[in-house]
């Protein structure tokens, strides 16, 4: 059936087909909603309410799952949130995910709840409403309402809720969720909790599907030469019960704003069914993305249907073209093209894996100053707000799936990521999956892989697959059957250009290499403390230098460049040691992003520009007269060393090598020239420093946006009285922050420092006791208008209940009422809730204050609690509780009071620095102003920062 764009005819027409409310609702819904979801909620760790449902009834979510739970006690958090930073440390704990006091073994801080309260308005009825998680760690259950509406296995596949029917428009909707890190999917430091963004999306319900915008560019042969052709795909999707037709119209502007193209097509939409709406254009003269030309096109598709606007979705796309030739690498945009890349976990220091958006902007910014242009989302899909930093600052993204799976539910995770991530420019190459040791040469490993890459096909036809396989000479299972062939180490001549030999026509890349380790600041393995030397002198058994690899691939462009393990430290993994370390040591920059020594090493061969870098530091008191080894890190020709302005000798730096001398230590400067071509092309020195003297706090932006995202991660650095930084200094120091806004996290790089990144302000909590119970047994307690729960009703002939008892005292089929008055002050009342709190009610049963319901008993097994100020007067008040039994026992147990949630105390945020530096990051509120940050430590001049938060929109959020 094709739908009249006339109102009127339309009316009808529905009133013919007796459809009139889908179409009608059709014509009059606004467009597209989407409405960020990170603030206002409440969290609680603790498995006190098991899962929170009754599997025999829907719609019955109990405990935190329920409406009518009381969460005012619970802590306030705003996402992204990981509350295993937030957990101390622990011997006993995973060592690989860095000793956290969470997952297998400490059940008690595994499992947690969060819940989020907010209206909807009435108009929203008769719109599509989505409930959308970007990631949580992991094994999640969402409630809507008391309903449960899904649950998520993954810590890092995203999930989308269709909660149209269950949300209550014009009225109050509690999104309750309970999220369970009891188990860990990978061998790495994982977070625990809503760790990324969460969002409500309302649509027409004729409307763009979700991720139903896709936007490609294709050329001839590959080579951006002339005019692109762009792809748009549009998948509509159609709620109504009746088909409906629709003008899809995609305009494209370019990186200067001005509109180049405009298409439009009809489709047809059947009735509560999807169809998808296709067409091409051109772009005459594309300007071409790239790392170094991060140029993003806009792509505005609009849907109308009826004569109305519908929908409307903007997305990001860039032109450009990738692919491999197995004898001259990567290609992008039809050349040659080393990957410099690193592979990263999402994790950063003070936050864990909750990461701001902004500090994705900050890591990959950090990155590109190592000369990197491509990144690896080990081990798993990543937050879409990393993408969003690659595509405008100019970082490739090798895409990573995190298991190998062809069964329908790893095959859905698999085309969820493609089906997110496909539009973004920065996205080059998809990743199947990494180093599964078990199936990876087996035949059904080869199967899975194929049919994994065939689904990578069909949903991108533009994007080469590959796997990182830890293999060397080897082509059989997945290597056997994978487009571009992944190379986890085994670098070495027997290994690649065998095969390679072997297998000419096969493209490869160095998927991961490196793995070498070292600790910021330290020149001597100390296994004791858990430090590294940071010479980079041995890898493990498995890996390479910096210099062994890179050495290797320099001269094999087919390799096409490589993934250093790892770009920035992370938790966990601290190889090769273990507790008391608790971080890995793989990083080029340590986890607060600060370079270690091989930061040059790779700047020297990833850019043009002149490098020259001299380690150690030059603070050796104690060792004068001792041979200290020094090294120049550089891409220059020739370098020349200098102590105290006396020449120790020039040398000439082999390509991809690095120059090492011993000098006999005495303080002062040692410095160093570089030369290329004869010119002096750099300068360099280290130099002995004196004793901390003062605080420094340098911000990377003093200032940030005041809407309550933006961040500024600032540098604590202890200097000497000259303002040089001391490379050797431990000392302890205080932050204080005034201002609107907060502190979210510290860190120092240590990777063997057990300090809290966070401090918790926890809500105290007055408890008032509720006691004086009576009870009595009634025939039927579902009874209309029960006396009994009235305010009034005369209870002092009935039996006195003990409430505390652990059960009882109702027998097998009895009913009963219990009873009690209490009273509260004005100043209770003043309270943000007044919280009833019932230890246990065992029965099936009903909760009444004043003689008005108040909600429903509950969890039998658990705790029920219910915000009750409303229904209170100062002065005396009554609770009745029906209790019905339909097992063995039932009543009012374990304890009744009243909860009073107050104030939270400041917290006191302190963190040593870790030879000579610390970080600590601050957050805006939505409030402009200025946010003044002081750090004090005891015998140092303090030091002061302010940060301006200056008025900016803030992108649509739930209020
Ligand atoms: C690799 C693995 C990484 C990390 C690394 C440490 O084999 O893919 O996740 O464990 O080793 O060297």
């Amino acid at each position: 059936m094709k739908t009249s764009s006339h109102p009127r005819i339309r009316l009808l027409l529905a009133l013919v087909v007796g459809l009139i409310a889908p179409v009608l609702l059709a014509a009059d819904s606004a467009s597209r909603e989407r409405l960020l979801m990170d603030f206002g909620w409440r969290f609680h760790l603790g498995n006190e309410w098991g899962i929170g449902q009754n599997l025999a009834k829907s719609g019955t979510g109990m405990g935190p799952a329920s409406v009518t739970f009381c969460d005012a006690s619970w802590r306030q958090v705003n996402l992204p949130h990981d509350w295993a930073i937030e957990l101390p440390f622990d011997a006993k704990a995973d060592v690989a995910h860095g000793c956290r006091a969470v997952g297998e073994g400490f059940q008690q801080n595994s499992i947690a709840w969060y819940r989020r309260t907010f209206e909807l308005p009435a108009a929203d009825s008769g719109r599509r409403l989505w409930l959308e998680f970007d990631g949580a760690f992991r094994d999640y259950t969402v409630f809507v309402n008391g309903w449960f509406v899904g649950h998520q296995e993954s810590g890092y596949s995203g999930v989308r809720y269709d909660i149209t029917d269950v949300a209550n428009c014009g009225g109050k909707n509690v999104v309750s969720v309970r999220v369970d890190a009891s188990h860990f999917e990978g061998w790495f430091y994982e977070g625990a909790g809503i760790y990324r963004h969460v969002w409500l999306v309302t649509t027409a319900p004729l409307a763009i599907a979700p991720d139903g915008v896709f936007v490609f560019n294709q050329f001839k042969d590959n080579l951006p030469e002339g005019p692109a052709e762009i792809h748009l795909q549009t998948k509509l999707a159609n709620a109504q019960n009746v088909p409906a037709d629709a003008i899809v119209t995609w305009e494209i502007s370019g990186p200067d704003g001005k509109r180049l193209a405009k298409a439009s097509r009809t489709g047809h939409v059947g009735a509560a069914a999807t169809c998808d709406v296709e067409q091409t254009t051109m772009i005459p003269a594309p300007e071409l993305w790239s790392p170094e030309t991060p140029k993003l096109y806009r792509l505005v598709t609009t849907v109308a249907s009826g004569g109305q606007t519908v929908d409307r979705v903007e997305t990001e796309f860039g032109i450009r073209t990738v692919g491999f030739d197995a004898n001259r690498g990567f290609l992008l945009n039809g050349k040659p093209y080393q990957l410099n890349g690193t592979c990263n976990h999402q994790d950063h220091a003070g936050v864990g894996a909750a990461l701001p958006d902004r500090l994705q902007y900050f890591r990959i910014a950090k990155l590109k100053e190592i000369g990197a242009n491509a990144y690896r989302t080990s081990h798993n899909s990543p937050t879409p707000e990393l993408l969003e930093a690659c595509d405008h600052l100019g970082m490739l993204v090798m895409d990573e799936n995190r298991l190998l799976g062809s069964d329908a539910q790893h095959l859905k995770w698999f085309e969820e990521q493609i089906l997110r991530d496909r539009n973004h420019a920065s996205v080059a190459i998809w990743s199947l999956a990494n180093e599964e040791f078990t199936t990876q040469s087996n035949p059904d490993g080869g199967r899975v892989a194929s049919t994994m890459q065939a689904l990578a096909k069909r949903l991108d036809p533009t994007r080469p697959v590959t796997y990182n396989a830890p293999l060397g000479n080897e082509f059989t299972g997945i290597n056997g059957v994978i487009e571009v062939r992944g190379w986890s180490y085994h670098i070495g001549k027997d290994n690649m250009d065998a095969y390679h030999a072997a297998h000419p026509g096969q493209p490869n890349v160095g998927s991961e290499q490196g793995s070498t380790v070292g600790t910021r600041g330290i020149y001597a393995d100390d296994k004791e403390r858990g430090y590294v030397s940071a010479y980079d002198d041995h890898g493990q058994s498995w890996s390479n230098t910096a210099e062994e690899w890179v050495g290797f691939f320099d001269t094999r462009p087919w390799l096409s460049g490589g993934f250093v393990w790892t770009g920035f430290d992370y938790r966990g993994e601290p190889t090769p040691y273990a507790w008391p370390c608790i971080n890995s040591h793989f990083g080029i920059l340590d986890t607060c992003g600060f370079p270690k020594d091989n930061f040059w090493y790779y700047k020297s061969w990833w850019t043009a520009t002149p490098v020259l870098h001299l380690l150690p530091h030059w603070n050796w008191a104690g060792r004068e007269g001792q041979e200290i080894d020094v090294r120049a890190l550089s891409n220059c020709e020739q370098v020349e060393l200098f102590l105290n302005g006396r020449s120790l000798g020039r040398q000439t730096l082999k390509r991809t090598e690095t120059l090492k001398w011993k000098v006999p230590y005495a303080p002062g400067a040692l410095s160093a020239k570089g030369f290329t071509g004869g010119q002096l092309v750099a300068e360099t020195k280290v130099e002995t420093t004196g004793a901390p003297a003062a605080l420094q706090l340098v911000p990377d932006r003093s200032a940030i946006d005041a809407n309550g995202e933006d961040i500024s991660v600032i540098t604590v650095a202890v200097a000497d009285s000259q303002g040089r930084v001391v490379p050797v200094a431990g000392n302890a120091v205080s932050f204080e922050l005034e201002g609107p806004g907060r502190i979210i996290g510290v860190g120092n790089g240590d990777p063997s420092c057990h300090e809290a990144d966070v401090f918790v302000a926890n809500v105290p909590i007055r408890t008032v006791p509720v006691d004086g119970w009576r009870w009595k047994k009634v025939t039927d307690t579902y009874a209309k208008n029960l006396p009994e729960t009235g305010m009034s009703f005369d209870d002092s002939e009935w039996t006195k209940a003990d409430v505390d008892a652990e059960s009882g005292p109702l027998g097998a089929r009895e009913q009963g009422v219990f009873r009690t008055r209490f009273s509260v002050s004005e100043h209770d009342l003043a309270s943000p809730a007044v919280e009833l709190f019932f230890g246990k009610i065992e029965g099936d049963g009903k909760v009444f204050v004043n003689g008005q319901l108040v909600g429903a008993a509950g969890d039998a097994h658990a705790a029920s609690s219910y915000d009750i100020r409303a229904f209170l007067r100062a002065g005396e008040n009554t609770v009745a509780v029906t209790v019905a039994n339909y097992g063995t026992a039932a009543g009012v147990n374990k304890g009744v009071c009243l909860r009073l949630p107050e104030a939270p105390a400041p917290v006191a945020w302190r963190r040593s620095v870790f030879n000579g530096l610390a970080q600590i990051i601050v957050q805006g509120s939505k409030e402009s102003g200025t946010l003044k940050l002081t750090a004090a430590s005891a015998g140092l001049q303090p030091a002061t920062v302010l940060i301006e938060t200056k008025p900016a929109p803030s992108r649509p959020a739930l209020p």
